[in-house]
């Protein structure tokens, strides 16, 4: 019935940060997922946005001095710009303290209490204002297994997810009857073993749910910013039970000019969200629409968390992890495609400078841009650029018409699935059997000899690129369009392509035309011939009159520019008060954008001979630890010596 719409979300995140690598992956995987249901002709429905009340809100502004409507505004546009610079293409951006929302989640309490599911009592437990969330017995018990005291009169309660110290509370509060959900939320999961992907996190949440269920407290006194609980304003309401409301609240929920708003994208076929939060939307979250009349969603995409590695990664990293300075160094098309392709959903991934570098460089620049540019060079030598369907392919040709038509099949079930890197590894496969094709025709021989067989081996390979450039567009939207309006394939309107490459539609004229390398190459950032390395030396014993030798001086980056004909170089003009203003190169482009630096204070060697960079002189060398600038304690003069 409504097999043709596609309702996608995220979490809503906690806007007590900027968003950051962790919350962009989610988000992405939602655009990428979204972009596919397009694809295949899907009315979609997108939705993000922003968990705004609890207590962890309430003292980060009070930190920040603010009252919390005004620190929770200030944050929204570093998470719509972000999205927008990622090309995120969301339905609608919800707000917990948009007063549709915040309406509308009043009214499900007001039902559920109507009904008895919610009813009023008192909770003495361990709370983690961070997580926002009441230790469990269990976990305390996992937490200290044949501990001799009980959960009750413990001293101290560590949160197991965070690991910081909770505090005991008792309250009078409401309670959501979630233990009457227990028989049938077992039920559930029994019938729908695809429930969650990846299906082992359904096994936990399973044994979980098996070691029984307490009725959940919803609603707290002894905070205030938060949703007024209807009809007893001591109280407000838990931010989980508001939060994940979120869901229907955006779609219509509450609001009966927006019923049938609701009924048409409820329920969501994909809630995607980090394995931290995953007894909230698979426990929880069931039991609240069982509780309201609401279908169950139709799969949870749960993915594990992006780790920043090894010490010596994450201290090199720096700033480069902002999103930000990642797209400003690789493109956003690159770090989307890093992303979807190198985090398996499935397990923890480890995010690696190395590996972005490696996967723009011999899978965007030499598998596949590569393919492009001497396909299309070739194509425009011999004046072969408007292709054709062969009357009769060659088995070469159809074997890659085969493979063409399977990776697509592949592909299409993986990402029904929400394993939207696997798809891509299958989307590569293809791509190496390309080239091997392309190779092993040796067109660049035919052009002269086999006119016929040249233009065989340049349409097939243009038909198979539009094939890859039509499945690989949800992930790299903007690179793909500029691949396939270089082999003369416009994007329709809507986006739904599918059925063009489905077909394996390989008769229609295509025009190349050939662009701009897709992909540039990067190379490895650091040189020693811009950073002089320590010298070699057994025993290298330096004196204090060798340490005198070198003038090193605080100054102040006031000016800082990427130079154009480089990939390495920033150029920056510095203060070094009474001795003076300097130009000075640094290659440390890979780690800074120049708005990281300009205003910031940091370490320069003053008394190197000024050499020629660029045609320009530099006369000093910015010191920097690991991709990290070297700076000095507040108020020290520009100029000051660094002994
Ligand atoms: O939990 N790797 O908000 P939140 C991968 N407001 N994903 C990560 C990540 C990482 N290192 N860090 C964060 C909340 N995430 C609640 C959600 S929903 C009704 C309410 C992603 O700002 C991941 O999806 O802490 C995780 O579940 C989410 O951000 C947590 O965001
Ligand atoms: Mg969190």
């Amino acid at each position: 019935m409504k097999t043709n719409k596609f309702y996608v979300t995220t979490p809503i995140y906690y806007v007590t940060a900027a968003p950051h690598l962790g919350s962009l992956y989610s988000t992405l995987l939602a655009d990428v997922a979204a972009r596919y249901h397009r694809m295949m002709g899907q009315e979609v429905f997108f939705l993000t946005g922003t968990d705004e009340h609890g207590q962890k809100v309430a003292e980060a502004a009070k930190k920040a001095d603010k009252n919390p409507k005004e620190f929770v505004d200030g944050f929204i546009e570093s998470y719509t710009s972000m999205w927008k610079l990622y090309e995120i293409e969301y339905t609608k951006f919800i707000r917990t303290t948009d007063q549709y929302h915040v309406h509308a989640v009043q009214t499900w309490i007001s039902r559920l209490l109507k009904q008895g599911d919610i009813y009023k009592g008192a909770y003495t437990g361990w709370y983690c204002t961070p997580c926002e969330t009441f230790v469990t017995e269990k976990d305390q018990k996992d937490q200290n297994p044949g501990s001799a005291q009980g959960f009750a009169e413990a001293r101290e309660v560590t949160c197991p997810s965070c690991l910081r110290p909770t505090n005991q509370i008792s309250e009078e509060c409401y309670f959501f009857r979630l233990s009457a959900y227990q028989d049938k939320l077992l039920q559930f999961f029994e019938q729908h073993s695809d429930f969650i992907t990846p299906k082992e996190r359904l096994h936990e949440v399973i044994s979980f749910v098996k070691d029984g269920l307490k009725d959940l407290s919803i609603s707290r006194t002894t905070v205030s910013w938060g949703i007024p609980f209807p009809g007893d304003s001591k109280h407000v309401t838990y931010v989980w039970a508001d939060a994940l409301n979120n869901y229907i609240t955006a779609i219509g929920y509450g609001r009966p000019e927006t019923e049938k708003d609701l009924h048409f994208w409820w329920p969501a076929d994909l809630q995607i969200l980090g394995k931290d939060i995953v007894r909230f939307h698979a426990i929880y979250w069931p039991a609240f629409l069982m509780a309201s009349g609401l279908e169950m969603p139709k799969k949870l995409l749960v993915h594990g968390w992006i780790k920043v590695g090894d010490a010596k990664m994450s201290k090199s990293l720096g700033n480069a992890v902002d999103p930000r300075s990642l797209a400003a160094l690789y493109g956003v098309d690159q770090i989307r495609y890093y992303l979807t392709r190198k985090m398996a959903i499935t397990q923890d991934s480890e995010f690696s400078i190395a590996d972005i570098e490696q996967c723009i460089n011999s899978e965007l620049a030499d598998d596949l841009g590569n393919l492009l540019n001497r396909c299309s060079t070739l194509a425009e030598k011999y004046s072969y650029t408007t292709i054709q369907g062969s009357a009769s392919w060659s088995p070469e040709s159809k074997k890659l018409q085969e493979q063409c038509a399977k990776m697509i099949q592949e592909s299409l079930s993986l990402i029904e699935q929400g394993f939207f890197y696997r798809a891509v590894n299958h989307v590569w496969e293809f791509i190496n059997h390309v080239n091997s094709y392309f190779h092993a025709s040796e067109p660049w021989k035919l052009a002269a000899g086999n006119p016929a067989k040249f233009q065989e081996t340049i349409a097939a390979t243009v038909y198979s690129l539009r094939a890859i450039a039509v499945m690989l567009w949800p992930v790299m939207p903007q690179k793909m369009e500029m691949l396939l309006e270089s082999i003369g394939y416009t994007l329709p309107e809507d986006k739904a392509m599918i059925s063009v490459i489905e077909n394996v539609n390989w008769n229609d004229s295509l025009t190349i035309k050939k662009i701009e390398t897709l992909f540039k190459k990067y190379e490895k950032i650091m040189e020693e011939k811009t950073i002089p390395a320590a010298p070699q030396v057994e025993v290298n014993y330096a004196s204090i009159e060798d340490f005198a030798k070198i003038d090193l001086r605080v100054g102040m980056i006031f000016q800082c520019e990427i130079v154009e004909k480089s990939d390495k170089l920033l150029k920056l003009q510095v203060d070094f008060g009474d001795f003076g203003k300097r130009q000075i190169f640094s290659g440390m482009r890979k780690y800074f954008t120049p708005e990281d630096l300009i205003g910031k204070q940091a370490v320069f060697v003053v008394n190197f001979k000024p050499r020629m960079m660029m045609g320009m002189p530099s006369e000093g060398m910015m010191l920097t630890a690991d991709g990290a600038l070297v700076t000095v304690s507040s108020s020290i003069p520009n100029g000051a010596q660094v002994r």
